[in-house]
């Protein structure tokens, strides 16, 4: 079976393709290494001593894409291309609205072209918005509180829309939580250039000197310690998330939307207390106010993907943070 990984060089989409290869599925790729580097396909192949065949392009383009399509036989799609910052979509909606919307539906258009009617889509926990129950369900309310979760959102419409008009699809929607750590190798993991948005990269330049102090974005928040609490999850175990779901959609028509998460939340205090601990390496914090627009706990109820998909994240939290400082202090 042969998959095409939109997204192929971003984070998720590189543990994916690991995963794929040591599946023995056969891969292509597309990125236009927007948020990723070339590099990240010698990787790959010298993690899985696989070859992999990249095409570098903007899913937008129609024409290339089409090329894709009309040089391999694809069987089945991972769609991970998009942007995903959340910060930056406030400030630039449109910029959101067009790449992450119009690349779907190119995608899609370009799918429907060639027959094929297998997809996974990389949707987010974003979807659910401040949740009114806890763990959360995927059958909880859904409502976004940015453009960037929006743009998931309406993907998961669009998806569910392209169902009803032909049932002949097999969609699986992933919905993510806080992916961290990276490949027990040391050569694939997130690195963001710059400033990072996310709390686990964040804590990683401050452990490697490059920021001098993690800000922790309130303690007054109704959780245990006061600071944030997410779902965790290790990015090796979201990527075999994707191939239990490619598993399912192989054999099963339908949509259907799955939480990939571990059902368990760590506060950020907690985060810091695991990274310094695991990695010997102090993380000086300052207390500092809320962040616009954050939750004060968020994490899954995993049960439906435990079930249908037969997955179930197991890699520790001494895992995610150990994995994490190896990818940074050997790249
Ligand atoms: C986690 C906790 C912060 C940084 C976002 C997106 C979500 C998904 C994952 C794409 C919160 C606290 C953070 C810092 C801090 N991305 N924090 N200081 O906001 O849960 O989710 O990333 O799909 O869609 O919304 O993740 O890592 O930014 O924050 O105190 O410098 O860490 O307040 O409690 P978040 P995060």
């Amino acid at each position: 079976m042969q998959v095409l990984v939109t997204g192929g060089t971003g984070y998720i989409g590189s543990h994916t393709i690991v995963e794929l290869l040591n599946h023995g599925y056969k891969v292509v790729a597309v990125d236009n290494f927007s948020n990723s580097k070339k590099e990240v396909i010698d990787k790959i192949e010298k993690i899985t001593n696989k070859k992999i065949k990249f095409y570098k392009l903007n899913v937008c383009n129609k024409r290339k894409l089409e090329t894709v399509f009309k040089e391999n036989k694809i069987d089945a799609v991972i769609h991970f291309a998009g942007y995903k910052a959340v910060g930056e979509s406030v400030q630039k909606p449109l910029m959101y609205y067009r790449n992450n919307l119009d690349s779907t539906l190119t995608l899609l258009e370009v799918m429907g072209k060639y027959n094929v009617k297998k997809i996974v889509f990389s949707s987010s926990a974003t979807v659910y918005g401040d949740p009114e129950e806890l763990p959360i369900k995927e059958t909880a309310r859904l409502s976004t509180t940015n453009p960037y979760g929006s743009t998931k959102l309406y993907i998961e419409g669009i998806l569910k829309d392209l169902y009803i008009s032909d049932n002949e699809y097999s969609i699986a929607i992933l919905r993510y939580f806080n992916p961290v750590g990276a490949h027990p190798s040391g050569l694939l993991g997130e690195d963001p250039n710059g400033i990072p948005n996310n709390l686990m990269p964040y804590i990683v330049k401050v452990a490697k000197g490059e920021l001098p102090q993690l800000n922790v974005f309130g303690n007054d928040y109704d959780t245990p310690d006061g600071t944030g609490v997410r779902d965790y999850i290790h990015v090796v175990d979201l990527a075999l998330g994707h191939i239990s779901a490619l598993e399912y959609i192989d054999k099963n028509k339908g949509i259907d939307y799955y939480n990939l998460g571990t059902g368990k939340g760590y506060s950020v205090l907690e985060m810091v207390e695991a990274f310094s601990r695991e990695n010997n390496v102090k993380i000086p914090y300052k207390i500092g106010p809320r962040r616009e627009g954050d939750i004060a706990s968020c994490y899954a109820d995993t049960s439906k993907a435990n079930k249908k998909l037969n997955w179930k994240a197991t890699r520790t939290l001494s895992d995610m943070v150990k994995s994490a400082y190896k990818y940074v202090s050997k790249n």
